[in-house]
């Protein structure tokens, strides 16, 4: 603690002693105006005035630090002075002046007046500190409440606005900048409604407010709820509201964008399984038309009477009835396939699951190839699990699958010379693993690491006439029914691709 000593002539040097016996740090001047100037602009704790110097001191003092402690020194028999210092704002009189000695009385009477201004000082430390830190915490909740990204309403409980920060004026548009600032204050209308209902039956609220801006749409995301005190006493309302519309209009955007993205898939698997179908059909009619060719040729050569005409006339209509038994297949097949793709559109999810033995599934697979797509140009092969492990899947779905990959594998192993067009199917039951699985195995040209990449990318092709999507459909079919899909492939021996279904 600093004293200062203001004394209008040397008063005993015994009362520096004490002070300094306490610890304390004394500053003596003979000065008025030197003493108020310390007080004025260095740290004093308490001063002890000569009153002989003035007793309007104190009150210049005060003026300069309202809580300054001054204790007042004067002659004994001044009590008149002694009444009025106090009376001034002193701390203390005492009869302390110049020429009398410092009495052991009197010297105590200094101490205990000194304690009561350091007692003093630390309460006023500690009013100030918690002053202080008062006002950092206000400040603190203040840049909370002004910075945060979200608009913050607060009505009291009659409900009348309180506070509402600048984030809320911006969205609401009661201020005039920022995004909603046209709405002039519309959108609060519906924000002050929802405050007054919760406020009403005590219940949170939360809703999209949509309003309309010139041209655009705006949305609000709004949530109120209630404040309430310490003591449970409701003291008024809360809300928070923040400004959607870019979100939702990405929203609206990124549902539209996947809508015409799942369309334009649908669509080209549809052409692609299509077009599978078509080319068989396309495949039958020239095989008809041969037909008729060669009917044309056994009717000239039997009215020559070069043939027997009952005999042509039966072979011709064995082959007839063979290619109208393809085209009819080929027809079914297409109306299954569109069936399927219907279904597939509606609940995302083809076919329905039944058990199937897997070695089943894949013949009649093949079946369905029939020879037109040159599966009577490889060498099949088939290496099937004899304990007929069963599957639970969607038949035609699988069969689609293996259609896919029958295919991509006759059309590599064209590029290759005719002994090494050897087709191999071979089907195992994993049981520790629940699965089963198939593996389509060709001994073609086989695929590089780069192009492995690429070949489940949807429209990724090499061929001429081909849409990419095989794989791609193949891939999600399996997948759809929670099996997997993998491939091995190395250049200049082969591709083998291998589907792994649950065992049922
Ligand atoms: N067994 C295979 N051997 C070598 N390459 C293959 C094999 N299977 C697929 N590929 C490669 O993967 C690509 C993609 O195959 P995918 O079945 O998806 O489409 P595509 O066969 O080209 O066209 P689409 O199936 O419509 O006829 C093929 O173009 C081919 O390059
Ligand atoms: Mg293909």
């Amino acid at each position: 603690m600093n004293v200062l000593l203001l004394e209008k002539e040397s008063l005993d040097d015994a009362i520096a002693a004490c002070v300094a016996e306490r610890g304390y740090i004394l500053s003596r001047t003979h000065e008025p105006q030197e003493a108020l100037e310390w007080v004025r602009t260095r740290r004093v704790d308490a001063m002890l005035l000569d009153t002989a110097c003035g007793e309007s001191l104190i009150a210049k003092a005060h003026s300069l630090v309202p809580e300054l402690p001054v204790i007042a020194l004067g002659p004994e028999d001044a009590a008149l002075a002694a009444a009025r210092s106090v009376g001034r704002g002193a701390l203390g009189y005492l009869p302390i002046a110049q020429g009398k000695p410092l009495t052991p009385e009197l010297r105590q009477g200094l101490l205990n007046m000194l304690a009561r201004a350091a007692a003093r000082l630390r309460v006023e430390a500690d009013r100030q500190a918690w002053h202080e830190e008062n006002q950092r915490t206000r400040k603190f909740f203040e840049d909370v409440l002004t910075d945060v990204g979200q608009g913050i309403v607060v009505v009291d409980k009659e409900g009348r606005m309180r506070f509402c920060n600048p984030k809320a004026s911006q969205i609401l548009g009661l201020s005039d900048d920022g995004g909603s600032a046209r709405l002039g204050g519309r959108a609060a209308v519906p924000l002050l409604q929802m405050l007054v209902e919760t406020l009403v039956d005590e219940q949170p609220r939360h809703r999209m407010i949509a309003l309309e801006q010139e041209e655009e749409q705006v949305f609000l995301d709004a949530t109120t709820s209630l404040l309430r005190a310490a003591d449970g006493q409701t003291t008024g309302a809360i809300g928070i509201v923040s400004d959607r519309s870019t979100e939702k209009l990405l929203e609206q955007q990124l549902v539209h964008s996947e809508r015409l993205a799942t369309l334009g898939s649908l669509l080209a698997s549809i052409a692609h399984e299509i077009t599978n179908t078509l080319t068989s059909i396309t495949a039958c009619a020239e095989m008809g038309l041969e037909v008729a060719e060669a009917a044309e040729a056994a009717a000239q050569e039997a009215t020559a009477g070069e043939s027997n005409p009952i005999e042509a006339l039966n072979t011709l209509s064995r082959e007839i009835r063979e290619i109208f038994d393809m085209t009819l297949k080929a027809g079914l097949s297409a109306q299954t396939i569109a069936d399927n793709m219907l279904q597939y559109s509606r609940q995302g999810m083809p076919g329905a699951m039944e058990r199937r033995p897997l070695n089943a599934l894949v013949s009649e697979s093949l079946t369905t190839l029939g020879k037109h797509l040159g599966l009577d140009k490889v060498d099949l092969r088939k290496h099937f699990d004899p304990r007929e492990p069963a599957v639970r899947v969607a038949p035609s779905k699988v069969q689609q699958a293996v259609v896919n990959l029958v295919v991509n594998a006759i059309q590599a192993m064209q590029q290759v010379e005719p002994e090494r067009r050897v087709l191999e199917l071979t089907t195992r039951a994993n049981p520790e693993q629940g699965t089963a699985s198939l593996e389509v195995a060709d001994h073609g040209p086989g695929i590089g690491p780069r192009r492995l990449e690429k070949i489940w990318k949807s429209f990724f092709t090499t061929k001429r006439h081909g849409t990419g999507l095989g794989l791609y459909i193949t891939r999600k079919v399996i997948e759809d029914q929670g099996g997997s899909i993998s491939v091995e492939s190395e250049v200049g021996r082969g591709t083998r691709f291998t589907i792994t279904l649950p065992l049922d």
